[in-house]
């Protein structure tokens, strides 16, 4: 099978859109580790393509926070500001989808999928450290997850963690042949809010016959997306930050 797997798209429509474009028809299926809503000024767009769209999606935080499942004491300003203009933006229809995903991690065939750490979908999975504490938790040698918005990941060994390369700036692809042994998390970055100093969109192919993972960048219309960020009343921090990817 060929995967289209996608994460923290964030009501970012036209990221969304440049990614499907650049991805043409070359898989099978699409998945999602979570976070379709909460920042960007198109949830409903967003939730509407899921929905039709999307094999599977995890729920990611926003998610969570935007269908009114958690409380928003966590959030920083800017987040808890989005978080409830998307709760009040949302149709019932989308309200009702976002409440219905299931929380990670969801087991597909020969790998799961999460959206912060398998025992937590609010834990941020930064650091070689923060890995190896919950390496005997995944339940699939592969994992995909989101949440950090960093495009990349870890592969575990029994005794190490290590990162796993990535495309630079300036590339926009980059393939990793999976070996049989290790553990693997896997990052395909953030679609609609990349925060690894790289603006383009992130996202990531999977062949899992051929084990082979391609993580892929695409740049997209920044500034449409700032515009309706602003347009919508949303704080001016979620359009700025579009542009740095941080
Ligand atoms: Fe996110």
């Amino acid at each position: 099978m060929r995967y289209l797997i996608l994460s923290d798209i964030h009501g970012n429509w036209e990221a969304l859109e440049a990614v499907l474009r650049d991805a043409g028809s070359d898989f099978d299926e699409i998945l999602c580790c979570g976070d379709l809503v909460g920042y960007g000024a198109d949830p409903n767009r967003v939730v509407d393509w899921a929905r039709s769209r999307v094999k599977t999606v995890v729920r990611g935080n926003h998610d969570k926070a935007c269908a009114g499942l958690d409380g928003l004491e966590w959030f920083n300003p800017a987040a808890r500001d989005a978080a409830l203009w998307t709760r009040q933006t949302l149709t019932s229809r989308n309200l009702e989808f976002l409440r219905r995903l299931p929380q990670g991690p969801v087991a597909m065939d020969s790998f799961q999928l999460l959206h912060g750490s398998p025992l937590d979908e609010d834990e941020y999975l930064v650091s070689t450290f923060a890995v190896a504490q919950i390496v005997d938790y995944l339940e699939r040698p592969i994992s995909f997850f989101g949440h950090t918005h960093l495009q990349g990941g870890f592969l575990c060994y029994r005794n190490s963690v290590k990162r796993l390369d990535r495309p630079h700036l300036g590339e926009t692809r980059r393939i990793i042949e999976l070996e049989h042994n290790p553990f693997y998390l896997i990052n395909p970055g953030s679609v609609g809010q990349p925060r690894d100093g790289d603006p383009r969109a992130a996202y990531l192919a999977y062949d899992s016959e051929n084990r082979l993972v391609e993580f892929r960048r695409v740049p997209y219309d920044v500034r449409k997306s700032q515009e309706k960020i602003r347009g919508a009343g949303l704080p001016a921090l979620l359009a700025d930050r579009l542009e740095l990817g941080s």
